[in-house]
């Protein structure tokens, strides 16, 4: 039985620009699925922006709001996650993904990235005045999520058609 059959969690991984939120609710709405995004469940439970937790509290505290919010999923079925781009690349966060559900990687060029993060509001982490140590974190990045379960080439096409590829993926 497939992934989807069984009703497992779907969790998207991948860069900043990569479509998660808006593959995310495309997949969700043709399965009859919840959707739900980690970086809004955090900063509903903090009442704070990402920028903002970023700015007063530092990166290791958004860890820990974002590794909260995707413990909410444990036993949850029938549910497309989109995570925030950093969230695959702890330990725990991955292992719990895999546990709990499958996890799904959407892979774009960082060129692609870069043209869907045009504007960088609102995403500490996008840092582009070193374009050649950005990409080196992108590479690392890339290494990391190619440990994810399924990988849709994510660089072209409108959220709904990355979508069915993914389901496509997903059931077979
Ligand atoms: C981050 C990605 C962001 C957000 C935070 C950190 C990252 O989410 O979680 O700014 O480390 O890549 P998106 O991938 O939705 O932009």
């Amino acid at each position: 039985m497939s992934a989807i059959d069984a009703g497992r969690p779907v969790f998207l991984v991948g860069f900043m620009g990569s479509g998660k939120s808006s593959v995310g609710r495309a997949l969700a709405a043709r399965l009859g699925w919840v959707f739900a995004d980690t970086d809004s469940l955090v900063e509903f439970a903090s009442g704070r922006t990402i920028e903002t937790i970023f700015r007063e509290s530092g990166e290791g505290r958004f860890r820990e709001l974002e590794w909260e919010a995707l413990r909410a999923f444990e036993r949850v079925e029938r549910v497309v996650v989109a995570t925030g781009g950093g969230s695959f690349l702890g330990v725990l966060p991955r292992a719990f993904m895999k546990r709990e559900g499958v996890t799904a990687w959407l892979d774009v060029p960082l060129e692609v990235a870069y043209a869907r993060s045009a504007s960088e509001q609102g995403r500490p982490l996008w840092k582009t005045d070193d374009p050649v140590a950005f990409r080196v974190f992108f590479e690392r990045r890339r290494a990391v999520y190619a440990l994810a379960d399924v990988r849709v080439d994510a660089s072209h096409g409108m959220p709904e058609d990355v979508a069915a590829r993914l389901e496509h993926a997903l059931r077979h």
